[in-house]
């Protein structure tokens, strides 16, 4: 680590090679678990936390049809509510966790359940998730899986002792439009891939000042920290598309963040004086550009701004030699294209290349209406591949991989934007493996 000035901006200059021994894998004598299959189960589930999204992912569990033994929520009220949701689907109430913040524990001691989905606030994910493999389940998260590199490898390590999956529930890879074009860079259809662009731009500062739900805990994560807060929903898909952790992977980032005013000014037009919200001081910079490069040379641009007025957006936007795809609307132009430089419709290559999950299961998703769809579509999916035993789409070392760059963007913050490098989760394996989460889809 550098301490004087001169030192820092060597470790600037000479960047990813010099800052490289810092992100070395810890030593294991553990198995990899890519393409390890789950053992075909009927899913017997157990919650912790039914806020806003732990709510709406029971409800698309229970459209599939899983069983729901058990629910774990600090707030008793929000725990006997799911509870309901379940009886009303036909089920047995599942039995109520709701004594504490440690409550979970119990929860995932059980020895009749073999999912646990996590959606609580971010610092509980690895807790509660290296609790639920330790104690044999396989594990679903809600983004980001974790917060630190360190949390991040225990995630890996974990899930590799106890040969238990812990999947992030990546909501976004799921949609139609990211899974079409996906399809489509699979084909080849923009020839050799160049970059990317991700971003989480969302007005959130209503519900980051609320005093319920996320305002109970979100806005104070922009009191103690700088960067990419929340990366995983706009580099998701493209990390898919790009086939990272199969056949490439993050190899360094470097990071940038404008001041950070958004919050502050929201609180001077919103919140009375007095109110104890007027002691906090936000850190975290209004826009974090980071800028992430992989080991075959690709580039992705990677925003995150939930602090100003912004129309909704992750820009989810893939280029190649041969074309280019940009959402937010969604729009297409191939080399060659008719009409000139003008951006084409999408409309025309769904006949070919839609999911055949949103073929066989798109009116139901779309009825149940979470995010357009994608949220059935990912629970229906995680589900399917528990019942056939087929190994998930997306494993701890995409959720370990898609988390960094909110620590990372931190480090490079604080090097003056020097680059970080990425760990490699794999610990090598992404060279050998082939394929993208499609072609398991597909099958
Ligand atoms: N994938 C998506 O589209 C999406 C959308 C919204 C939120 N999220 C993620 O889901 C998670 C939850 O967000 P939310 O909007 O539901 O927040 P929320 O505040 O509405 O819900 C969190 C719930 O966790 C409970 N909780 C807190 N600590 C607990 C503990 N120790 N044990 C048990 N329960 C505990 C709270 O009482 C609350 O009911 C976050 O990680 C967030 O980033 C994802």
């Amino acid at each position: 680590m550098p301490t004087s000035r001169r030192e820092f901006l060597g470790a600037a200059a000479t960047g990813a090679a010099t800052l490289a021994l810092a992100q070395e894998a810890p030593p294991t004598t553990a198995q990899t678990v890519i393409g390890m299959r789950f053992e075909p189960l009927n899913p017997r589930l157990g919650m912790i936390g039914v806020g806003g999204r732990g709510t709406s992912l029971l409800k698309n569990f229970l459209a599939a049809d899983v069983q729901v033994q058990a629910i774990c929520d600090v707030v008793a009220e929000k725990a006997q509510q799911a509870q309901s949701l379940v009886t009303k689907a036909g089920q047995a109430a599942p039995e109520l966790y709701t004594n504490g913040d440690h409550a979970f524990e119990s929860l995932v001691a059980r020895e009749d359940l073999n999912l646990v989905v996590i959606a609580t606030p971010w610092r509980w994910h690895v807790p509660m998730a290296v609790a639920a493999m330790r104690h044999g389940k396989h594990t679903a998260t809600e983004v980001p899986a974790a917060t630190t590199i360190e949390e991040c490898w225990q995630l890996v390590d974990t899930a590799e002792q106890t040969r238990r999956h812990c999947i992030m529930l990546e909501n976004c890879c799921y949609g139609e439009n990211e899974m079409l074009v996906l399809a489509m860079v699979r084909a080849g259809l923009f020839g050799d891939l160049l970059y990317g662009e991700a971003a989480y731009l969302h007005d959130l500062r209503e519900e980051l000042f609320s005093n319920k739900g996320q305002g109970l805990w979100r806005r104070t994560i922009h009191t103690e920290r700088d960067g990419n807060l929340y990366p995983t929903h706009g580099l998701g898909p493209v990390a898919n598309y790009m086939g990272i952790n199969r056949g490439d992977r993050f190899d360094y980032l470097v990071s940038m963040s404008t001041p950070s005013k958004g919050l502050a000014a929201y609180r001077a037009a919103h919140v009375p004086a007095g109110d104890p919200k007027w002691q906090e001081k936000y850190i975290d910079g209004d826009m974090n550009v980071s800028l992430i490069k992989t080991a075959n040379g690709l580039v992705i641009n990677l925003q995150h701004d939930v602090s100003n007025p912004h129309p909704y957006d992750r820009l989810n936007s893939i280029a190649g030699t041969k074309g280019i795809f940009k959402d937010y609307p969604p729009r297409i132009y191939f080399d060659g294209q008719p009409g000139g430089e003008d951006y084409g419709s999408i409309e025309p290559y769904k006949a070919q290349y839609e999911s055949p999950l949103w073929k066989k299961q798109g009116e139901i998703a779309r009825k149940l209406g979470g995010h357009g769809g994608m949220d059935f579509i990912e629970c229906y999916r995680l589900v399917e591949c528990i019942r056939h035993g087929l190994a998930p789409d997306l494993d701890v070392y995409d959720a370990a991989a898609w988390s960094a760059p909110a620590p990372l963007s931190r480090q490079s913050l604080a090097r003056g934007s020097a680059p970080i490098p990425f760990p490699d989760f794999t610990r090598g394996k992404w060279k050998d493996r082939k394929g993208s989460p499609i072609a398991q889809i597909e099958a």
